[in-house]
């Protein structure tokens, strides 16, 4: 190709000014952790000095479903849901497997959050996530999963850990104490929660153990029942260092600070002062210090930024018209929580609409609920795009 002299200036110029095909690009971070151990100080806030990671395994998601779009639109704002920090769900025993090469890019200045949830007889008070660990396989649980989740975090004493133990399981055993099959997991959540509390208190970790949302333990009569709850098992795992207090909203369509709140004209909203996650935090917390426990919170803002979309607050199943919501920071405006933080992977599925499948739950069909939507951590390209086009702040 022969290019006149002033064509060939004007080339010249936009190659210097915008990058061609060829020039290399900026690593996104080769090297793995610190350079020296990390220990983390559990009695302050980690998120002040660690960013939350974006983890690779999210951004392969969100890579494939931008590419699979059916409104190419969208393709730039969906790219950029895979920068967000995001936790990692170890949800088997063999999925503990996802977590090695997802720690092959994590910087120092990172922190990678990890979803431990594996408990013998999960969720016992629904269907769509029922484990893999039956109801008395505690031993399965503390040797084939929780000491293999341990390995991999004592293998990487450079990277720090943030997380978050057993999203729904001592809240079930608080609410929902009627049910045959709560009654049934409920030794082994406890048992089980204290071992992981126990063995995963690593100098680079710090944890914070699931306590519902302020729909649940939030209801007068649930606060002291429940702090008191977790503190018990706090407690028998020795009271561990780098324990740091609660997450809330996992998985949930709650407001931080919206007031009165979503559900504060419904007939039994008095008897629930906490209407917003930030009144469920200070009001929880302040039965959490009278128990005895560490009480600075996370709290999932992943998908909660719709709000008046439920017909009723316990709705979970895949709420339909919800955005993704506020991004991970620490600037939360209350000394109690620690960081808005994205723990449920916006994009999977909470549970399958399929009505003929074993885990299918009744709320997954409710008139609320997206369908047709697949098994719980399965991928929804057209939940995905929702809640990218609904999202708040956009994208
Ligand atoms: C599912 C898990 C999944 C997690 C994150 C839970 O509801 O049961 O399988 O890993 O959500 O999407």
């Amino acid at each position: 190709m022969k290019l006149s002299q002033s064509a060939f200036l004007a080339f010249a110029a936009s190659a210097l000014a915008a990058p061609s095909a060829t020039t290399p690009q900026k690593p996104r971070q080769a090297s793995a952790g610190c350079e020296a151990a990390v220990t983390l100080d559990a009695t302050t806030n980690v998120f002040t000095s660690y960013t939350l990671h974006p983890n690779s395994f999210y951004r392969a998601e969100v890579e494939a479903a931008v590419a699979a779009l059916t409104d190419p639109s969208l393709a730039d704002a969906a790219a950029k849901v895979a920068d967000v920090g995001t936790f990692l769900w170890l949800d088997t025993i063999e999925n503990i497997g996802r977590l090695e090469p997802a720690l092959a890019d994590v910087p120092c200045e990172n922190i990678m959050g990890v979803v431990v949830y594996d408990l013998p007889g999960r969720d016992c008070a629904a269907k769509a996530s029922n484990g893999e660990l039956a109801v008395g396989e505690i031993d399965r649980y503390k040797t084939e999963y929780v000491d293999a989740v341990a390995a991999v975090l004592k293998a990487h004493p450079n990277t720090a850990f943030a997380l978050i133990i057993e999203p729904d399981s001592l809240p079930n055993l608080v609410t929902n104490a009627d049910l045959q099959t709560c009654q049934d997991s409920a030794d082994g959540y406890r048992e089980g929660v204290a071992y992981a509390l126990e063995t995963l208190n690593l100098p680079n970790v710090v944890m914070y153990l699931d306590a519902g949302h302020g729909g649940w333990l939030g209801w007068d009569a649930n606060l002291k029942p429940g702090a008191e709850e977790l503190a018990a098992v706090y407690k028998a795992a020795g009271s561990p260092s780098q324990f740091r207090g609660i997450s809330t909203n996992v998985a949930g369509w709650n407001q931080w600070d919206l007031t009165p709140g979503e559900f504060s004209d419904t007939s039994d909203a008095q008897y629930n002062s906490c209407q917003n996650e930030q009144t469920f935090v200070e009001t929880f917390g302040a039965s959490l210090e009278a128990a005895g426990m560490p009480n600075h919170a996370i709290i999932d803002t992943g998908r909660n930024g719709v709000s008046g979309l439920r017909e009723e607050w316990g709705d979970w199943c895949n709420v339909a018209g919800a955005g993704f919501g506020q991004r991970p920071t620490s600037e939360t405006g209350s000394d109690l929580a620690d960081a808005f933080v994205w723990v449920k992977p916006g994009g999977e599925s909470d549970g399958t609409s399929d009505e003929t499948a074993t885990r299918y739950d009744s709320f997954c069909g409710k008139s609320d609920a997206y369908k047709p939507s697949p098994e719980a951590g399965s991928w929804n390209q057209a939940y995905f795009e929702d809640l990218l086009k609904n999202a708040n702040p956009a994208f």
